[in-house]
């Protein structure tokens, strides 16, 4: 029998950036997935879970049908492929993060499956690697590696200092001072819809129409169709941000942090086109009332915003906030080292 527990992530900064060559900063939930396997002979998986809608099964191969209990059918057949499990498996999943919201509820759950039964010595990016790999090549979504590599890399109180091209990585603790929240907009949104592949081919597409294999690396844009402009501008833009704020973070700068935030937002939504009417007002309305810095967070399309407030700023402060946004809700708060 194996056992994981895997957070899930809210990313701070650096979006829509991690299959461009990019940074980014995401940040372990307080909230994760307690995943248990039990291996057995028969040929066939079966999970079960209290929060999801409880019980699924399916033969060894069975491709995708269109159900959460796919991700663990997946990484149970990678597990297979690697050699982590000889058989079928029965798996227990237990999670208190909310799924559909931009907070890695089922890259927590592939990379949960895949930690309770790989040896413990395995490397974390091989296993962020294969789970990456399941939403890629089995659910068919084309995502980067920033949730799989968050996920599998962080604990609560600390952001990940990511170079998604090279996949090295810094843990940064998150300043007892800094207080990140994470608010859910009440716009709820599924990434396998198709929107999320639409962006991201037109960013290959840019990165082709400059001939550079990463979009992150052009800086004359001038000569793309328009239609691609505004989508490499955010992509250029966010990258050169996510770096100011990993400094910013490093050093302590809290406001500075905030107001990067707030243009990644904007970007987003100006130029990326990925946000909402609600998220947008959600985010207006907390930097008027004195965030430091607030924005949409994870591929967007409704779902999460993450902001960052002064310490002073407490439950007080937010319960008018979400009194006059009545369809948002507390998710939760950063843990702090
Ligand atoms: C989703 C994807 C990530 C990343 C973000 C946008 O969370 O899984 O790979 O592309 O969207 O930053």
């Amino acid at each position: 029998m194996g056992k994981s527990w895997t957070p899930g992530r809210v990313n701070l900064i650096g979006e829509w950036i991690d299959f461009n060559g990019g940074w980014v900063l995401p940040a372990a939930l307080p909230l994760g997935v307690e995943i248990t396997v039990t291996p057995h002979r028969e040929a066939l998986d079966r999970v079960c879970s209290a929060q999801f809608d409880n019980r699924a099964e399916a033969p060894l191969n069975t491709p995708a049908r269109g159900h959460w209990a796919d991700y663990v059918f997946g990484a149970l057949q990678a597990a297979r492929r690697e050699g982590y499990l000889a058989g079928g498996a029965n798996v227990e999943v237990t999670s208190d993060i909310p799924a559909g919201a931009g907070v890695s509820s089922s890259a927590a759950v592939t990379l949960g499956v895949l930690k309770a039964v790989a040896p413990e010595t395995t490397c974390r990016t091989h296993l962020a690697k294969l789970a990456r790999g399941v939403e890629n090549n089995f659910i068919g979504v084309p995502c980067g590696i920033m949730d799989q590599m968050a996920v599998a890399h962080t604990l609560p109180g600390e952001a990940l200092s990511l170079n998604t091209r090279t996949l090295d990585f810094d843990r940064v603790a998150i300043p007892p001072d800094w207080r990140f929240v994470v608010l859910h907009s009440g716009v709820t949104r599924k990434l396998a819809d198709g929107r999320y592949k639409l962006r991201r081919e037109a960013c290959l597409e840019a990165a082709r129409a400059v001939e550079l294999d990463w979009l992150c690396d052009a800086d004359d844009i001038s000569d793309l169709p328009a239609s691609l402009r505004p989508i490499a501008r955010h992509v250029i833009d966010e990258n050169h941000r996510a770096k100011a704020a990993i400094k910013a973070l490093r050093a302590g700068e809290a406001e500075k942090f905030g107001a990067l935030m707030t243009a990644s937002h904007v970007s987003l939504r100006d130029d990326f086109d990925v946000s909402t009417p609600e998220v947008d007002a959600l985010v207006a309305s907390a930097v008027d009332r004195g965030a430091l810095g607030a924005r949409i967070t994870g591929a967007g399309f409704g779902g999460c915003c993450v902001l960052l407030l002064p310490g002073s700023m407490g439950q007080d402060w937010l319960d008018p906030l979400l009194n006059d946004h009545p369809a948002a809700r507390l998710i939760c708060e950063l843990e702090r080292v």
